[in-house]
Order: structure tokens, then C-alpha cells, then sequence
């Protein structure tokens, strides 16, 4: 059953009949880019906060308890969970009806970099949660950096590595598009290519920072979990 509405005669058609178990993709879409504006800001925010243990460990604690102040209050808190909870099934349904085959290059980028990120989203949060009301513990700098101490340090630099690249593919890709019928492919292709370096380079500066290359970290034990 196809249930998502996309071409104006359709969409016509569709508020003609106006069944309430139809759903319209416009809307879909819509509700993705708002919940995608909102999760941007957190998320620059965020990957921010990780670059300032490039200062020192004090210092990233200092600017995530600032942060707190906003992501963390009730009204905040629910806000971010509430983009997620909008984000993840809104970016699967609009997956399953783009496909995959006959996609271009930018295109598919920005598929599989939104589907790594629907993925860590839930799999990250969730660690997150479990820390602070399973482990009760300060789901702070060395909460992030104690698992690439771990014997699974290897997974955990993939794992965290691909979501900031995923991040900046995935607005590179959208970039890309909307720049195509503006300016010239070579420039759009520029751009796309120079904001998925500013991924890696963010990347490797956070996980170096945060796996001790920087300067020595002392994991306390609360967060040694092996
Ligand atoms: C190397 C990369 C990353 C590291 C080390 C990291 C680490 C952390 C840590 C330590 C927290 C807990 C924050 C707190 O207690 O205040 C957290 C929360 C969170 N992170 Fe990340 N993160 C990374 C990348 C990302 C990315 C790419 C996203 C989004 C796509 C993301 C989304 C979130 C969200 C939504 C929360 C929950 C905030 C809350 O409600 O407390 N993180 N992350």
C-alpha cells in the first residue's frame, strides 16, 4: 500500500478526500526539516563543546554544564527528544519512498549519512540515559572518552567517528542540491566537498582530544565499566 502523497494532483486529490489514514509527504517533509533545524543547533552546539577539550578537560566540562542550562531544563530536554522522536521515523519514511536505485551521488549521500545518524541517534541517547539513571553517573567528558579506553576502543572510534562525518555529509549533500540551480556544478561540488572536510577535520580533532592523543587523560573508575 502506497500511503504517501507526493505530485500536486495527488496532494489535490488527497485533501479532496481528505482520509485521515493517508499521509501526506509534504507535511512528512516539512515536519523533517523543522525537526532537522532544531537538532542542527543542538548538534553545533554540541560537536562545539567537544572541540573546547582541545583547551582542556575543565574547560569542556565548564562549557557543557553552560550548555546544560538550555538543553537540559524540562522545557529544553523534551523539545530535543521531541525532534528526535520527529526526526528518525519522518527520515526512514521519506527513505523508503525515495529508494535507493536511480539516485545521483548527492542524493544517495544523503540517505546513507541520514541513515547512520537515525541509527546513532537512538543508539547514543539511549547510552547517554542508561549512564545517567542506570549508572548514575556525570554523563560528562570522561563518560564520552572512557570508552575509547576500553577493549572495544576500535568500535567506538567508528562509531563515533562516522556520526560527525555523517553530520557534515549530510548537510553537504543538501547543500549541494540546493546550490545546483544557482550556481555551477563545479562550485556546488566545491562547496559540498569543502564542508565534508570541515567534518573530518572535526573528527579527527575530537576523537584525538578525546582518546588521550592531546594530552594525558586518568579515566576515573566510576566510568570504567570492563
Ligand atoms: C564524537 C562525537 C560525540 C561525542 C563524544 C558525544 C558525547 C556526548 C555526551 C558526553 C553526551 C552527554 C551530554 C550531557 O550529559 O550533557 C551526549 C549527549 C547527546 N549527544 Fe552526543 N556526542 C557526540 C556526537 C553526537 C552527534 C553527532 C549527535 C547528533 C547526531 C549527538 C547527539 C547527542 C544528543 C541528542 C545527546 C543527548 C542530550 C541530552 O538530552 O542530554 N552527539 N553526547
Amino acid at each position: 500500500m502506497n500511503s504517501l502523497i507526493d505530485s500536486p494532483v495527488q496532494r489535490t486529490e488527497h485533501i479532496q478526500s481528505a482520509s485521515p489514514t493517508k499521509i501526506n509527504v509534504h507535511r512528512i517533509r516539512q515536519l523533517h526539516r523543522f525537526a532537522g533545524m532544531t537538532l542542527a543547533v543542538f548538534i553545533g552546539l554540541h560537536l562545539t563543546n567537544h572541540l573546547f577539550a582541545l583547551v582542556s578537560i575543565e574547560q569542556h566540562i565548564k562549557v557543557m554544564d553552560a550548555l546544560r542550562l538550555v538543553y537540559r531544563n524540562p522545557l529544553g530536554e523534551a523539545l530535543l527528544l521531541l525532534a528526535i522522536m520527529v526526526q528518525v521515523p519522518s527520515g526512514i519514511m521519506l527513505v523508503r519512498r525515495k529508494g535507493w536505485r536511480g539516485l545521483q551521488l548527492a542524493e544517495r549521500a544523503q540517505v546513507a549519512s541520514g541513515g547512520y545518524l537515525a541509527f546513532f541517534l537512538v543508539a547514543h541517547v539511549f547510552a547517554v540515559m542508561m549512564g545517567r539513571y542506570f549508572f548514575h553517573v556525570d554523563t560528562n567528558f570522561y563518560f564520552a572518552s572512557a570508552v575509547l579506553f576500553s577493549p572495544v576502543w576500535l568500535f567506538y572510534v567508528v562509531y563515533y567517528g562516522l556520526s560527525v562525518v555523517s553530520v557534515f555529509t549530510h548537510v553537504a549533500s543538501i547543500h549541494y542540491q540546493k546550490m545546483l540551480p544557482r550556481t555551477s556544478a563545479r562550485r556546488a561540488q566545491t562547496q559540498a566537498l569543502a564542508i565534508v572536510g570541515i567534518g573530518v577535520a572535526t573528527m579527527t580533532l575530537i576523537l584525538l582530544v578525546f582518546s588521550g592523543a592531546v594530552y594525558e587523560i586518568r579515566i576515573p573508575t566510576a566510568y570504567k565499566w570492563w
